[in-house]
């Protein structure tokens, strides 16, 4: 048993016991090493001032590390073992500095400077992708890239530019930069061993198998709360500090993060993050993944994870109306073995699951649909990107002979979980696929959705845009089968 957590920075390694592993990185990294060039504002993950980068062994491609962002304010240190992190101050090249700091100088990008070093930390990462996808920069990536980096008062067209006038030709990767196989051997030999930590009044456990997960689970006395990513929960220790006090980690638990294609499905282990997702299921679900894009920000992204977002349990969730439209099933796993529940039965009342506290998600299931399957899926938020929904809309229809069948319809934002509209889906089953067909239907969907007024939108909005979503799945759709 280990009793510490091991990591590196820019270089440096690291080993954190008792206490200190329940702090977030931003702050270990400004009070405790003094690199106060990573920024904190918002501690909510949203601004991306504290971004900074990092990779483990899930990471390895060529035998190096490959580097991706992350929002240090809400990645508390128990979920940074066996990681290596660069921050603002391991970007610089000795004492030069790069193509992308240079370009941020020549095209104005900073004026009060507090978002800067995340600006540079994102640029960075994407112009090590570039390099090594051997891919060209364009405004669009330019602007995928800092969709989570806020800037308040240089304006985004300055940073835009020296985005786009980056010069790769001179970029030397953070992957070639800190190449290091001993960190890599280091890592992989701890990765063997479980880590079992305390503090003050606070625990971690991180065991290197499920069943040793599955046994502490089942010790009643845990007051245990599993952590995948911590995007949900690390926002939630920022704001209500001490409230978790005993964390089990599956971070040991080697190959959970894989994502197996399989005949007529896909296997996505619970520790898949949504940047893993996005890239593995883009070609067999084009509309989950135009989804994705749209979810949170790359920083969000690369440490968050779908099963994460499936056990919060949450009526807003955007991955949850995709995977009960889609026959998507849930392995649950105890010390009495394993049991299969699909996502569709998953979900009982706000917050409440058919999930034991002795359980957890091992796996996620999803099937490939047929060729006549047509899938829309729709997020409705007040902006674009990094914006949380207001009303979310999957449907999935059979289309043969212009007759629809298997009709699966959800909404989200619109009830207390993620709802099926189980009646909406009777009246259309066997309807002609035309526009009267999907008029008929709206006096059932007011019928079937119960929303709520909030910040987000009031009840009315919301009944609105889910009788306008319903209209626009049916145009959309109707003008991809004529095309
Ligand atoms: C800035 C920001 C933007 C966001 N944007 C979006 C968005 O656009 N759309 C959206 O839907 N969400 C969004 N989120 C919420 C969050 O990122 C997602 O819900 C994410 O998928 C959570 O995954 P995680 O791995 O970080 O979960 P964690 O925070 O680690 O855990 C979340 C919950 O899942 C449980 N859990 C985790 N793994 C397991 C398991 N294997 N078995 C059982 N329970 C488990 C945990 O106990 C916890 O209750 C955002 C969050 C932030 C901070
Ligand atoms: S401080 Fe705003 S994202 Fe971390
Ligand atoms: S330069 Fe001031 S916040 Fe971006």
């Amino acid at each position: 048993m280990r009793n510490y957590i091991l990591f590196y920075i820019n270089g440096k390694r690291h080993e954190i016991y008792g206490e200190m592993a329940f702090r977030p990185l931003s702050t270990f990294l400004r009070k405790d090493l003094g690199l106060t060039g990573t920024k904190i504002v918002c501690s909510e993950g949203d601004c991306g001032a504290c971004t900074v980068l990092n990779a483990g062994l899930n990471d390895i491609e060529n035998g190096k590390l490959r580097y991706h962002t992350i929002n240090s304010c809400i990645k508390y240190l128990h979920l940074c073992d066996l990681k290596h992190f660069i921050t603002i101050e391991g970007i610089k090249d000795k004492n030069l500095l790069t193509p992308v700091q240079s370009s941020m100088i020549e095209h104005h990008g900073s004026q009060c400077g507090f978002c800067t070093p995340g600006f540079i930390c994102t640029l960075s990462s994407m112009s090590d992708d570039c390099v090594l996808d051997k891919k060209l920069i364009t405004e669009k990536k330019v602007k995928n890239y800092t969709t989570g980096n806020l800037c308040r008062c240089t304006g985004y067209k300055p940073i835009i530019n020296a985005g786009m006038n980056i010069d790769l030709k001179n970029y030397k990767t953070l992957s070639q930069r800190y190449h290091d196989s001993s960190m890599i051997e280091d890592f992989e030999k701890h990765s063997q061993v479980p880590v079992e930590l305390t503090g003050v009044n606070k625990r971690l456990f991180i065991p290197t198998s499920e069943n040793d997960a599955a046994k502490y689970l089942s010790d009643k006395s845990n007051q245990c709360k599993i952590e995948a990513g911590g995007t949900d929960l690390g926002v939630v220790q920022n704001k209500c500090h001490g409230m978790i006090i005993d964390v089990l980690s599956f971070d040991l638990i080697k190959n959970n993060n894989k994502i197996t294609k399989k005949d007529n499905s896909f296997e996505i282990g619970p520790r898949a993050t949504w940047s893993e997702i996005e890239k593995a299921l883009s070609k067999d679900f084009p509309e989950f993944y135009k989804l994705i894009h749209v979810f949170a920000s790359p920083q969000i992204k690369n440490a968050g994870t779908l099963v994460g977002n499936i056990a919060n349990a949450s009526p807003i969730g955007d991955g949850i109306p995709f995977l009960l439209v889609g026959n998507a099933s849930l392995e649950l796993t105890s010390l009495q073995g394993k049991r299969m529940v699909s996502v569709d039965k998953f979900y009982k009342a706000y917050k409440q699951m058919d999930m034991e506290a002795d359980e957890f998600i091992s796996k996620l299931i999803i099937p490939i649909p047929s060729k006549n399957t047509l899938t829309k899926l729709y997020k409705i938020s007040l902006r674009k990107d990094l914006d949380i929904s207001a009303v979310t809309f999957a449907g999935s229809f059979v289309l043969e002979n212009n007759k629809l069948s298997n009709i699966k319809i959800a909404y989200g934002g619109v009830g207390p979980t993620v709802l099926r509209l189980k009646e909406v889906e009777q009246a259309l089953e066997n309807s002609p696929f035309e526009l009267a067909s999907f008029e008929k239907i709206l006096p059932l969907v007011e019928k079937e959705i119960s929303p709520l007024s909030d910040h987000r939108g009031s009840k009315e909005y919301r009944h609105l845009i889910a009788k306008n979503l319903m209209l626009k799945c049916f145009h959309e759709l109707s003008s991809e089968v004529r095309s």
